[in-house]
């Protein structure tokens, strides 16, 4: 109770610390960062709200007012929506002529329409696209930036490799079409500032994908949008369900304009197959990391944004392979502090796949659009919703916080008699990895010691001693590794969050065990911790 307290206070004040009081708008970019009109960096921490499916409206209207959605958006620390939206929304006038109503009418959902009126009555009458307007205007007026992000041509649940919506000249996915619609969407939104990106195509894929067309037409659809709406960041994923920009290392996008370019990925557990759950933690992270950055993480060393568009998990905790993704996932998000859209918002569904009101395991709102599925989770991804560096963002010299990805928490002391525990990252100690590979309190002769298994980690001067080097081991390169006497240790979580050590976790190939308590990254950050240090 008196920990919760004191987290939730720290929260706050986070809150008013960090948080920029506004975003000078529109955007573009600085090498690979995403950058105002400052220069100061924006972090995206987005969030998918789905609108691409049959009924062609953003999903959650029938139980909450679009306000209430908007403030509940912000207030869950995300500063921007990727909204979904299908071409035909406004390529093809038979369904961009329909109402609100009548789009719920056709498909049968008459429940729905109930809600809509009690909930949104100043929607349901407006034709799709209005309504679509209105979203955008009521995440604007709470300080969310959007991302339109065109997710299929023919509305329905996306993707897969047959469903002829997957590359250029497939059934659904007409390219000249698609430029139509991509020029529609930038001319209507050119205006809205909090509309800062346009996403040009939702994972490319299926039998016709191939890199000569990727470049004709995205080149093409990046002109086309730049020329209608030279404000918005242009956004181009990969193909293999983007997954796969490796293509660009050998031959960069050619286009007229500068500063607007940002490049998406996709990563989920399932990306991988049921690898997380049938192999070793370990091994599987190393690898699959390692994959990740030759197919498109190494865009980040060569100069350009790359924002994790979608990611996501089975919010209730019981996919072995999701949780597992999930802890290495946040360690290299948070490592290279990536931009990110989390996969989703949705709580649940009008209509998917034939099914009215499906339950979205995987999204941060329950089934009723009024509460939050998992707030452990929304913990867990809060140290990543700002940015821990950047142009503009050196409010102190740089330094490493330890993050532990399986709680979203940091390695903090409270006072310097407490044994070390986790704690918020904004009020997380600055600590130095020196050469001699200890962890030293910056600005203090302090530094990290094992003590002995299941001991508490303690803070020490003599720092010279075996017991205060710190390995990073194992292929997951997330365990931080050291030795007391005869005993090789790893640093740990206790069930009371204290800092201890314990025998390293699944270091041979057993997939049955799990390490993720073990798994720490230091990660760079430039973030003064001074209001944490005011507390003590
Ligand atoms: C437009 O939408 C209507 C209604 O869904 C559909 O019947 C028609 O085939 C669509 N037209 C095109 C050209 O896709
Ligand atoms: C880039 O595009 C321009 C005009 O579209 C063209 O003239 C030029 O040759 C292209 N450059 C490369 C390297 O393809
Ligand atoms: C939230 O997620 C945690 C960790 O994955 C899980 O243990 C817990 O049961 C989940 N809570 C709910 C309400 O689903
Ligand atoms: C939705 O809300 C209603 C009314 O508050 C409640 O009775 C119901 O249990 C909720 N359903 C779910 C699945 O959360």
């Amino acid at each position: 109770m008196g920990s919760s307290c004191f987290f939730s206070f720290l929260s706050v004040l986070s809150l008013l610390i960090i948080s920029p009081a506004v975003t000078a708008l529109p955007l573009h970019t600085s090498s690979r960062w995403i950058v105002d009109e400052t220069g100061q960096r924006v972090k995206l921490a987005c969030v998918n709200w789905v609108t691409h499916l049959e009924v062609l409206v953003a999903e959650g209207l029938s139980k909450q007012p679009v306000d209430a959605i908007s403030k509940r958006i912000a207030s869950m620390g995300f500063n921007c929506v990727r909204l979904t939206w299908p071409l035909y929304l406004v390529t093809n006038d038979s369904l961009a002529s329909l109402t609100v109503r009548q789009s719920f009418q056709n498909l049968g959902l008459s429940e729905s329409i109930s809600g809509l009126q009690a909930n949104n009555p100043s929607i349901i009458d407006l034709s799709l696209i209005q309504a679509f307007q209105a979203v955008v205007s009521s995440l604007g007026a709470n300080k969310v930036m959007v991302i339109l992000d065109n997710h299929i041509s023919k509305p329905g649940w996306c993707c897969s490799s047959s469903d002829g919506n997957g590359f250029f000249g497939d059934q659904y996915f007409n390219p000249d079409l698609w430029i139509q619609g991509l020029t529609r969407m930038a001319t209507i939104f050119n205006g809205m500032p909090n509309v800062i990106g346009m996403s040009l195509r939702n994972e490319l894929r299926g039998p016709r994908q191939n890199v000569k067309d990727w470049y004709r037409y995205m080149q093409g659809g990046a002109e086309a949008v730049h020329s209608a709406n030279p404000d918005v960041l242009v956004i181009l994923s990969g193909l293999g369900f983007d997954k796969d920009l490796s293509f660009i290392r050998n031959q960069p996008v050619n286009l007229t304009f500068t500063g607007k370019l940002v490049y998406e990925m996709h990563w989920y557990g399932f990306s991988d197959g049921k690898s997380w759950e049938s192999g070793n933690p370990n091994q599987v992270c190393g690898r699959v990391v390692n994959n990740m950055m030759r197919l498109s993480g190494y865009l980040l060393d060569q100069g350009w944004p790359l924002l994790v568009s979608e990611f996501g998990m089975d919010l209730r905790g019981n996919s072995v392979n999701d949780n597992r993704f999930m802890d290495c996932f946040l360690g290299w998000a948070a490592e290279l502090d990536l931009d990110f859209a989390l996969w989703t918002l949705v709580g649940s569904y009008y209509l998917r796949e034939g099914i009215v009101g499906v339950n979205e395991y995987y999204g941060v709102l329950d089934w009723n659009w009024s509460g939050t599925r998992n707030s452990t989770f929304l913990q867990r991804i809060s140290a990543l919703q700002s940015p821990f560096q950047g142009p503009g963002l050196s409010e102190t010299s740089l330094h490493k916080v330890i993050f532990h990805p399986s709680t979203g928490l940091c390695v903090l002391r409270k006072t310097m008699l407490d044994p070390l525990t986790l704690g918020p990252c904004s009020a997380s100690d600055s600590w130095k990895y020196t050469p001699q590979k200890t962890l030293s309190l910056r600005g203090t002769y302090f530094c990290l010691q094992a003590e002995g298994l299941g001991r508490p980690a303690r803070l020490s001067i003599i720092c010279t001693d075996p017991n205060s080097k710190w390995d990073i081991i194992s292929d997951s390169k997330m365990h931080l590794s050291s030795t007391v006497g005869k005993d090789s240790v790893c640093l740990d979580v206790d069930p009371n969050n204290i800092i201890v050590t314990n025998t390293c976790k699944c270091l041979d190939t057993g997939s049955t065990c799990d390490p993720g308590s073990q798994w720490f990254k230091l990660v760079d950050s430039t973030r003064s911790p001074s209001y944490a240090e005011s507390l003590r």
